[in-house]
């Protein structure tokens, strides 16, 4: 499709962030450092949330709120409700702590879709996200969630969980898999773990498209890809409608240092906005086009910034950041990007 048609058509997902604050510290995540940027702590009214929504109905972009902790925003049923009323389809990814707390409100404002985080059994879970008995919080709030569904007869929310494929916890997917009965969820998706090294840093830096580099810094990239390979192989046979995202067709290279190939595509670029608690405006990783209510958000689709960048992947230039960046669908080269 032409870039214009891109413009037009609007993007057809708005990742929402109410709210940069979170309630847990995980190791993997690399949100802490953006949490102290004062501009992203604003966080504005479900009133102005409801102007961009209605503004961006005419695309019929699924909602999508991430975060930080979505659930830490008061005022989320609130923004579900003026979601539904526009006639939308949204979802959000919660670490399960104030789950019950939520459960009967989300259930009731309408929300599509729920995933709830789950690292693997209790304690490995509980550790890495530095939150003693998260874990049977999340399970308390998925119960919670799949009987106030039954009891409002409705079949929404569809409930998920996603599990992070950590390298260093040898069974902790592998569990979560085994034991799904016990979440009452309708699917379980995996994600392979996102991570940069000190030198990929550096390069995204010198290339100064600005945004950040997606994943946590590892200072040990040594991981065993074929024996990380072979764990995804018995998964999806366990499973068949398991997904992980991203998907690759070369595990080991994704978990070497190696680059995305000529077949490498992103999912992002033409596809999704990121709007942040103080409606500034993002493509990409965190990169900033303008700020919602100030300029349209078509406008902004379109800008040349975001043109820029979709001739540069297009044309197989990806950027530092792209590597192991969740939006990526890789394909590896044996060779290194000029
Ligand atoms: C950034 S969190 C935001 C939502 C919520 N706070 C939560 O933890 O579910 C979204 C998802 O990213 C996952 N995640 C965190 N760090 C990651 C990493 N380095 N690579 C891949 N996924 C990661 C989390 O486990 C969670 O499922
Ligand atoms: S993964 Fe979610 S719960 Fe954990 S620190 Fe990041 S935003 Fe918070
Ligand atoms: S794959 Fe690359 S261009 Fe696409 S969103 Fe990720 S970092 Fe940005």
């Amino acid at each position: 499709m032409s870039s214009a048609g891109h413009a037009s058509r609007g993007p057809g997902m708005l990742r929402v962030l109410p709210t940069v604050r979170c309630n847990m510290a995980c190791s993997t995540c690399n949100l802490r450092a953006e949490m102290l940027d004062a501009k992203q702590r604003h966080e504005s009214s479900p009133d102005s949330w409801r102007r961009v929504i209605n503004e961006a109905a005419p695309f019929k972009p699924y909602i999508y709120f991430a975060g930080g902790e979505p659930l830490l925003y008061e005022g989320l049923p609130e923004l579900i409700r003026s979601v539904k009323a526009a006639g939308l389809h949204c979802g959000l990814t919660t670490n399960g702590w104030l789950l019950s707390r939520w459960a009967t409100a989300l259930v009731h404002a309408g929300v599509d879709d729920i995933w709830v985080s789950i690292d693997g059994q209790a304690a490995t879970h509980d550790r890495l996200r530095l939150a003693p008995g998260a874990f049977e919080r999340a399970l308390e709030g998925l119960r919670l969630l799949h009987s106030e569904r039954r009891r409002a007869g409705r079949a929404q929310p569809r409930i998920h969980v996603n599990a992070v494929l950590n390298p260093s916890c040898s069974d902790a997917v592998e569990y979560v898999v085994h034991t799904r009965s016990q979440f009452h969820c309708d699917s379980i998706s995996i994600q392979h773990l996102s991570f940069h090294s000190q030198e990929a840093r550096a390069r995204h830096a010198a290339e100064g498209f600005g945004g950040t580099v997606p994943g946590c810094y590892l200072a040990n990239l040594q991981f065993d890809g074929a024996n990380i390979a072979r764990r995804v192989e018995r998964l999806a046979t366990l499973l068949p409608s398991l997904t992980f995202q991203p998907t690759t067709d070369s595990i080991m290279d994704y978990y070497s240092e190696r680059w995305p190939g000529p077949g490498s595509s992103c999912n992002s670029l033409w596809r999704i906005l990121e709007i942040l608690p103080d409606l500034t405006v993002c493509a990409c990783n965190s990169i900033e086009l303008g700020r919602a209510g100030e300029q349209s958000l078509l406008r902004l689709w379109g800008s040349c910034r975001l043109e820029q960048m979709r001739a540069a992947v297009q044309a197989g230039r990806f950027l530092a950041c792209c590597f192991r960046c969740c939006y990526m669908n890789f394909s590896f080269s044996r060779q290194m990007p000029q």
